[in-house]
């Protein structure tokens, strides 16, 4: 977000007629579930901002807003996290960790343009995503709502549907949760992060760095602390590097009732009074939901506790976002047709079609004729609940809603239905997600004997993804194991669905499905684009953003660790991912040669261009996402043993050849150092171009050159 000279003297006359109580309430956020009673009182004030509130309510709030003295708008924010998804009858989009599985910015841009224009329609004014959480203790709840495990591409995609989001000032987007939430120690949701700030430099940082760029409103303060300090009393880094390093001009939000928790739950402030003062002077500008905080931010100021300035400061960064957004002079609003239009469905196909990860083949897909009779099993074939996972108004609205449910959506058995019409289907559950139910297993054993082919949705539910709902046991759940098991036993192929929100220790899956597709959370589409891709009407180009482990005990096993910590064996599993980032199959196949660098010395400053050719040497077109890597050989600090630094997707038709090219830049070869300074040190590196995340190499090889930076 960008200041607009334009605005800012009108901003500043309206705050120079609030007293200090307007203005405190300026900085309120307040969602009515919670505080019943202080809503109907606060809400005949001028206050700040209304969370998920929906529908004639904030009609009703906005025109009462205009009675009050200032009549300054409310700023209404909702969490749209894949698409407008907590309102029943708007797009569901694939959830942001199926997004990714895409590595396409331009999809991801245009799904935030789109979800914008539904979420401005619905008379909303700000969206609570994207979520910039790296996601590498996959025990953690919300794994979910990440891009995954990797800086680089979820700051590449965080920017891109930020870009989508801002883009026509429809809606103001929100980069959160500020920082290193998802690296809460054991996966526990909010728990401490017990890393350094050079860490956060180097791992954390990047992401944000990128929303910030792509001009973000909003960041959201995370629930954790870092290192022992509440990230909303955290000043080094909400203000000296946020605001003083990567500029960021917007305003800060913290998470729901932080304000609160500061000294009832993280005990570093005595009282509401201290928490406010804290929090304030830290750098945060609006609270989200804390009563409490208004009175004592009020106390504090007028104790000389909290400088006036300060108050003043964050209302001006609140009102600035409202004025960019048009809300005073009451911009004209998208027309509710936008809401669920056939434009929103078409991108949510192709975007859902590249979400999808084709994780195994021995060739049994695509299948070649429509079989005769297909048997449909499992406890997510046909749960849309557990398909959209959460953030939707399955998991976070009433239950009569999701008892009518108005989008048209596909579970996999509707997909496969419609997909193969001549084929008979038959189906059954087998058995639920979790618990020990396994009555069913006996009819979908008699199905799938009687079948050509069988199409097995396994996989996880609500009540084990999203806050608070972290796995100690990253296992198939339930009887779902014994449903594989009685279902290979009949000799009939299996493919096997895996819908989940986070990577399963998938090992037996993987070894008894004749095929394996993986759907994190799939909108609205999920069940027609897999029966799609079942049936070869689209070559998968889904690649993982997130490694899978052996077993829950080998956590983490992201791609980018260090070479002498993770990468050695535990005494009881094997080595490494049991699938890792960047992976994924398709129905063709590629061939990487002839790679080549610009130069194989390279001064202080310079550039190096890295290309490769990549060829289709299949018989069906397709999209590869090629990606380049880089090895830092010897450092002041360790480096990770790789780190993506680019990537592209590319169409290839059937036996075409396309030269991929990389630039190289300093800032892809720097480490942050033990000072915290981000430089490049001289010395040998090795890029990569790559399918996937290649094993590391200090040689020249198939997919790698090394180069070698010199003072
Ligand atoms: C809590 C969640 O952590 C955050 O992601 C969300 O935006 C807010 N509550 C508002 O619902």
């Amino acid at each position: 977000m960008k200041i607009n000279p334009a605005t800012e003297q009108k901003i500043n006359d309206i705050i120079e007629k609030m007293s200090l109580e307007e203005k405190v309430l300026q900085m309120f956020q307040m969602d009515k579930s919670a505080h019943k009673e202080a809503y109907s009182e606060l809400s005949k004030l001028n206050i700040g901002s209304y969370l998920s509130i929906m529908g004639e309510e904030v009609d009703y709030l906005r025109e009462k807003a205009k009675k009050t003295k200032n009549a300054i708008p409310p700023i209404f924010g909702i969490d749209a996290i894949h698409g407008h998804s907590l309102k029943n009858g708007a797009t569901i989009f694939p959830s942001q960790l199926a997004m990714a599985c895409s590595f396409n910015e331009e999809l991801i841009e245009e799904m935030g343009a789109a979800t914008a224009k539904e979420v401005n329609a619905d008379g909303l004014d700000w969206v609570f995503s994207p979520v910039l959480c790296i996601a590498r203790d996959t025990r953690w709840g919300r794994v979910d709502e990440t891009f995954g495990e990797d800086p680089y591409l979820i700051g590449k995609l965080g920017a891109a549907i930020i870009r989508g989001y801002e883009k026509d000032g429809l809606v103001a987007s929100c980069a959160k949760h500020y920082i290193g939430y998802g690296e809460a120690t054991g996966g526990r949701d909010s728990y401490d992060t017990e890393v350094t700030l050079r860490k956060v430099r180097e791992t954390f940082l990047p992401p944000f760095k990128e929303a910030v760029d792509a001009g973000t409103s909003t960041v959201m303060t995370a629930y954790g602390t870092l290192d022992g300090t509440p990230m909303t009393a955290h000043k080094e880094l909400l203000t000296d590097v946020l605001r003083g390093e990567l500029g960021f001009e917007g305003f800060v939000v913290t998470d729901y009732l932080n304000f609160k928790l500061i000294s009832t739950k993280h005990r570093v402030a005595a009282n509401p009074a201290e928490a406010a003062r804290l929090g304030i002077t830290a750098g945060n500008d609006m609270s989200m939901n804390a009563v409490a905080f208004i009175g004592a931010a009020i106390d504090e100021v007028k104790n000389g506790n909290i400088p006036e300035a300060a108050i003043d400061e964050a209302v001006r960064r609140i009102l600035r976002v409202k004025a960019n957004l048009g809300l005073f002079e009451e911009k004209e609003r998208m027309p509710k047709s936008v809401i669920a239009c056939k434009e929103h469905r078409e991108l949510n196909h192709k975007l859902t079609r590249e979400s999808l990860v084709l994780l195994k083949n021995n060739g049994v897909l695509p299948l070649k004729n429509a079989p005769a009779k297909i048997a449909v099993i499992g406890p997510n074939a046909d749960n849309i609940a557990n398909q959209y996972g959460d953030w939707t108004f399955t998991s976070h609205r009433p239950a009569e809603e999701f008892a009518q449910i108005k989008n048209d959506y596909y579970t996999v058995l509707r997909g496969v239905r419609e997909i193969f019409p001549s084929s008979e289907v038959e189906y059954a559950l087998g058995c639920p997600v979790c618990g020990e139910d396994g009555a069913d297993i006996e009819k979908a054993v008699r199905i799938a004997e009687s079948a050509d082919i069988v199409i097995l949705a396994l996989g996880d539910e609500l009540s084990q993804n999203g806050e608070a709902k972290d796995r100690a046991d990253l296992e198939l759940s339930g009887k779902q194991n014994e449903l594989l098991r009685a279902v290979k036993a009949t000799g009939t192929p299996v493919v096997t669905v895996m819908v989940t929100g986070k990577p399963l220790c998938i090992g037996e899956v993987l070894e008894s499905s004749d095929a394996v597709v993986q759907m994190f959370g799939g909108g609205d589409l999920g069940g027609l684009c897999t029966a799609e891709l079942i049936a070869g009407k689209f070559n998968p180009s889904g690649k993982l953003p997130i490694s899978y482990p052996r077993a829950t005990g080998a956590l983490p096993c992201y791609y980018n660790g260090y070479s002498s910590w993770h990468w050695g064996k535990y005494c009881d599993v094997e080595k490494g991912a049991l699938l890792s980032f960047g992976y994924g199959l398709s129905y063709t196949e590629y061939e990487y040669s002839d790679i080549a660098v610009s130069k194989t010395q390279v001064h202080m400053g310079e550039s190096v261009k890295i290309s490769a050719n990549v060829t289709n040497k299949g018989a069906m077109a397709g999209d590869e996402t090629v990606q380049l890597y880089v090895t830092d050989h010897y450092s002041s600090v360790m480096t990770p043993r790789i780190n993506l630094r680019g990537f592209k997707k590319i169409h290839l038709e059937p036996g075409e050849t396309k030269r991929v090219s990389f630039t190289v830049t300093p800032a892809d070869l720097a480490l942050v150092n033990r000072r915290e300074e981000t430089v490049v040190e001289p010395g040998k590196f090795t890029l990569y171009i790559s399918p996937c995340a290649p094993d590391f190499t200090y040689e020249d090889g198939e997919y790698a050159r090394v180069i070698e930076v010199v003072e």
